[in-house]
């Protein structure tokens, strides 16, 4: 700044002149620092402004009151200006440093795959809401049980050979009242429901079961069931049949036929094991991979519920009649879909499971 205010003479021009380039300064300013130092050079305490005011005091009146007035119009001028630049120039700032920080959300991140439900848990699904459309409901209960729940509720007496640490995978093994086991089936969950719940019952109950077995093609150590139970007034054969039926129906196609074969489970009197008729060659072809040419496939085990277990768990085997079933997963699984090996289920092989999208 050139310009001399404190000589009276040329105030009026000096201060014009101030004032053009102190207007210039402000709109050029870049940011709120710049404009910081232009407002403290033009009408700070060390400005040519300040200086005149100080000057103000040698004059005479009438000239003092004139050049007063001057320099204050100036310097409003200016510091209204500077105000309003200084808005501008906040307001800009706040905007670049919204951009700056600012996530875009519409970007288009690489997507993950999406997972799937394994074939097992798939055919699970699929059994129990075939059955829940036949008004059961589903249960669960403990993979840790006790010997009790297994065996002894379901007259299974103490030295029966499915007892044997041989078979049965024990977390605790001796007296037969403290024993704790890796359920060996999910027929136990039968008498847990039975012991809370009066009559009638109608349920499914899947789950894994455990047993001390070898590895091979079609035993896994670790494999899971479907119990099924209905216990009402009088529940007979027939309708252990005719359910069974309409199952295999739903699951397999309605074509498919059933035939029972006596069997025995301590549980069950009279037990029967269920085959259906191969829904690959419809029972007619002695070539066909599935059912080996037999024309029937060995499906599950079932029975009439033993009266002993009624009354193990309470019920009057006078006022109550029942069945259930119980059947293997992995077996309906590996027939339904022609697998070859039950291994193929925990090999986690995605070649294998992308086969099953569900
Ligand atoms: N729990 C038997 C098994 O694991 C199957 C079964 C269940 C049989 C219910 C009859 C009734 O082999």
């Amino acid at each position: 700044m050139t310009s001399n205010l404190s000589e009276p003479m040329n105030l009026n021009e000096s201060l014009e002149e101030l004032r053009q380039n102190t207007i210039a300064s402000i709109a050029a300013a870049i940011d709120s620092d710049a404009l910081a130092s232009v407002e403290a050079a033009a009408i700070g305490r060390e400005s040519p402004i300040a200086a005149a005011r100080r000057n103000l005091g040698k004059m005479p009146g009438e000239e003092r009151r004139d050049a007063g007035r001057l320099i204050n119009e100036v310097a409003k001028e200016l510091e209204a200006l500077v105000a309003g630049r200084r808005d501008e120039l906040l307001a800009e700032e706040r905007a670049a440093s919204i951009r700056r920080e600012a996530i875009d959300v519409t970007v288009d991140y690489a997507e993950l795959p999406k997972g799937r439900l394994h074939v097992i848990q798939q055919v699970m699904d699929e059994v129990c809401d075939i059955f829940v459309g036949l008004g059961y409901h589903i249960e669960e209960g403990p993979e840790a049980e006790l010997a009790w729940y297994n065996f002894d509720a379901l007259n299974t007496p103490p030295d029966h050979p499915g007892r044997l640490e041989s078979d049965t995978m024990y977390l605790d093994y001796g007296k037969p009242e403290d024993e704790m086991l890796l359920r060996a089936h999910t027929s136990p969950i039968q008498a847990r429901y039975m012991e809370q719940h009066d009559p009638p019952v109608y349920i499914v109950a899947p789950g894994r079961a455990y047993r001390n077995d070898t590895i091979d093609a079609s035993h896994l150590p670790v494999f899971h069931q479907i119990e099924g139970l209905a216990v009402d007034e009088s529940i007979q054969f027939s309708d252990l049949k005719g359910t069974l039926a309409e199952f295999a129906r739903q699951f397999f196609g309605s074509s498919t036929q059933v035939r029972m074969r006596p069997h025995y489970f301590p549980f069950t009197e009279p037990s029967a094991e269920l085959d259906v008729s191969c829904f690959n060659c419809d029972g007619g072809s002695s070539s066909c991979r599935v059912c080996k040419g037999v024309g029937w496939l060995e499906m599950l085990g079932c029975g009439m519920v033993d009266p002993n277990v009624f009354a193990a768990v309470g019920y009057d085997p006078d006022a109550v009649t029942g069945f259930a079933f119980g059947m293997g997963v992995e077996r309906l699984a590996m027939v339904r879909h022609g697998i070859d090996s039950i291994r193929h289920f925990v090999d986690n092989d995605v070649r294998f499971l992308n086969q099953f999208p569900g």
